[in-house]
């Protein structure tokens, strides 16, 4: 299997997981049914990402809106999680592999939470592949939830205005300590950011495939990442090539 060119590798991939409703109805299945299949392609990209050499990988596994899906999927749906937890999370944790969790953790089923916790704990000194997973996530809920908490500091005089930059505020939103996403994907078409990481995905290359997520594969993630090296980022900057024409 072809491996991408190790040093223009992104950093830090992240992926809006989409299509699996849509995938379950061309096959004349449940909608639960491909959130299964979808899940086990969960499992290879993880292992690709790992073998690749990418620093992180973050999936959007639930939104804060997809509580508005009816209540059955919405139950199936969390069932899936704790099942990947308990059946993958030996496997990562010998793979190397560290695991994060985002989103709104209030109110989250009691049976839920712990585990969350327990796959973090269990693989927190891990050095391989960082695994971001973003669940119950909303980048608007995110955000609010990081402004109570600088306004706190500000009331309590602990802070002051002035030290709110944007340094201050990645460090206080779920993903502080990881850095932005270098490329964005989202699988089956659909082009938009649906709230997911819209602070940290100002500079981010987004990609929009076709497939919908459980034709998704190993290989797919792999020209993927090839596209990725062929892209030119410029922060606001200029190209290599543009500054020395000169002005
Ligand atoms: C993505 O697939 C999985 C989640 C949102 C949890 P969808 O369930 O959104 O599939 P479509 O978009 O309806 O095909
Ligand atoms: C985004 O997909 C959320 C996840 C992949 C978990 P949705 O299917 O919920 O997004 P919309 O509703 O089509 O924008
Ligand atoms: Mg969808």
């Amino acid at each position: 299997m072809a491996h991408p060119e190790r040093s223009s590798l992104p950093k830090h991939v992240a992926i809006i997981m989409d299509g699996n409703g849509r995938w379950a109805q061309s096959h004349g299945m449940t909608r639960t049914a491909g959130h299964r299949k979808g899940m086990e392609v969960v499992r290879e990209i993880v292992r690709a990402a790992s073998d690749f050499g990418v620093g992180y990988l973050t999936l959007f596994a639930f939104s804060s809106e997809n509580w508005r899906r009816p209540e059955t999927e919405v139950r199936d749906l969390l069932g899936l999680l704790k099942l990947f937890i308990r059946r993958d999370l030996s496997e990562l944790h010998r793979d190397n592999v560290r695991i994060r969790v985002i989103g709104e953790r209030n109110n989250l089923r009691s049976d839920l939470l712990p585990l969350l916790i327990e796959a973090e704990e269990t693989t927190r000194n891990n050095t391989g592949l960082t695994l971001v997973i973003a669940f119950n996530y909303g980048s608007r809920d995110e955000m609010a939830r990081a402004m109570v908490s600088i306004a706190r500091d500000v009331a309590d005089g602990r802070l002051r205005c002035e030290d709110i930059t944007p340094g201050l505020i990645d460090s206080r939103l779920d993903t502080a300590g990881i850095p932005d996403p270098d490329l964005i994907i989202r699988t089956s078409g659909e082009e938009r950011l649906s709230n997911f990481l819209l602070w940290q995905a100002a500079y981010s290359e987004l990609m929009f495939v076709n497939d919908l997520w459980p034709d998704f594969n190993r290989a797919m993630f792999c020209a993927a990442l090839e596209k990725f090296a062929m892209r030119e980022r410029r922060f606001g900057g200029l190209s290599a090539a543009q500054a020395a024409v000169g002005s």
